[in-house]
């Protein structure tokens, strides 16, 4: 049993803090297992580990992000998406069939996502078997949770990112033998790039692996018009985008999460809200790649589950602390056109990040008992926070803050040091 007091701050709801001055939060093997303001009496001789004047927060989750566009994170802004991937993206990619040229990025990106307080990860890797593996073995020494997907695609691709359906179906697999235990903090997602880079039979195997060994699957949804226009073309048969992933068994029948879905509308919202998808919201990536502004209201109001991505290099924000300024900003903007559509309030952007996004994991996102202790301590006081209230303080860091505020983090418990990788 492990007890820490701090001022605790998290949600159980969406748009309401729970805040404990000088609160007791009780870990048991990686778990809470109860969150109060005294510390009950049977608890008196264990000892406290008092993080003082400190705010202790849940941790973020970063739900879409593209660990081998690490080196373009911050460059390479003035296309839209189709051409993006073509002349900055693909070739990056190409290098990681290098697994040294691998080592040396994805040990640098794992270390910055501790950097900026992101303890679970939903990547994408590349197709590249070793390389993948790499980024696992990664996350699993810096105790770091992580779904990683070995990325699938074989058409309208350069030669050096395609292979062939087979090939395909047994990297996956093998990776799925080494890392698909139960309750495995680091494990793989399956992972069909998007509709333009796979062929029916791609998408055909990637949801016969889902089912068969019962894996989540990530992808892209309606990101950017020119995409879904070809989308279009490349699935005649298909209502909409969202079916041309449902007809695959790739949209729901497993846990899904698509990101972006900055147009999805009508039939495609209703089958994501039949079929419990998630949307990674991220708002970044649609500045840079000028995709648009993802009706996150919309969602929110029918139930539609979101989390927050930084979509490095899309996106060239790894801080899902700035991604919530951003998810928040966007809905202002749209607030500015529809009136009726209330902008994002601090605590629903909060609870987006942590609990929302947390449930694609398990327990995982809040301080309710049951929940895998997940957390940050933030050591705010270069901010000056003598003079605000606790949730100001919050607030500051979150808008204002950075990695230096953040004193210390745990994933499922354990306290996590800067990876040694
Ligand atoms: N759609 C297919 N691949 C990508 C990618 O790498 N980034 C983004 N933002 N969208 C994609
Ligand atoms: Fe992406």
């Amino acid at each position: 049993m492990k007890i820490y007091k701090a001022h605790i701050l998290f949600t159980k709801e969406k748009d309401h803090f729970e805040v404990l001055e000088n609160g007791y939060i009780l870990v048991d093997k990686g778990v809470v297992v109860d969150v109060c303001q005294s510390l009950p009496e049977q608890y008196k001789s264990v000892e406290v580990v008092d993080f003082g004047d400190k705010l202790l927060i849940p941790a973020m989750n970063d739900m879409h992000v593209h660990a081998p566009q690490y080196r373009n994170q911050g460059i390479a802004m003035d296309l839209e998406l189709l051409p993006w991937l073509d002349n900055y993206t693909f070739p990056e990619e190409s290098k990681y069939k290098d697994v040294s040229y691998a080592k040396r990025m994805y040990s640098r990106f794992v270390g910055d996502l501790w950097r900026v307080g992101t303890m679970r990860t939903v990547a994408f890797a590349t197709l590249h078997r070793e390389s993948t593996r790499l980024l696992m073995q990664l996350f699993q020494k810096a105790g770091m949770g992580a779904m990683v997907g070995k990325v699938d695609m074989n058409r309208n691709s350069p030669d050096t990112l395609t292979e062939t359906v087979e090939d395909a179906v047994a990297a996956n697999e093998a990776l799925i033998a080494e890392f698909n235990q139960p309750d495995a903090l680091v494990r793989p997602i399956i992972t069909p790039r998007f509709v333009p880079s796979c062929t029916p039979q791609m998408l055909r195997a990637c949801g016969e692996l889902a089912r068969k060994y019962n894996l989540p699957v990530q992808s892209h949804l309606s990101e950017n018009r020119g995409e879904i226009a070809w989308v279009k073309e490349l699935e005649p048969e298909s209502k909409h985008y969202g079916d041309a992933y449902n007809r695959y068994g790739l949209f729901g029948q497993t846990p899904t999460i698509m990101a972006h879905c900055v147009w999805t509308e009508g039939d495609e919202l209703e089958m994501m809200k039949q079929n419990g998808v998630m949307v990674a919201h991220c708002p970044t990536s649609n500045f840079n790649l000028s995709s648009g502004m993802a009706p996150i209201r919309t969602f929110l109001n029918e139930g539609i589950k979101v989390g927050l991505g930084s979509d490095i290099s899309g996106g060239h924000e790894l801080s899902i602390f700035k991604m919530m300024v951003y998810a928040i900003q966007v809905s202002k903007m749209q607030y500015c056109a529809d009136k009726s559509k209330p902008f994002l309030t601090l605590p629903e952007a909060f609870w987006i990040a942590t609990k929302s996004a947390g449930s694609f994991f398990g327990k995982v996102g809040s301080f309710e008992k049951g929940y895998e202790f997940d957390a940050l301590v933030i050591d705010d006081h270069e901010l000056n926070h003598d003079h605000y209230s606790l949730l100001h303080r919050l607030e500051r860091f979150i808008y204002i803050g950075d990695d230096r505020q953040i004193a210390h983090r745990f994933c499922r418990g354990k306290e996590i040091t800067i990876p040694q990788i």
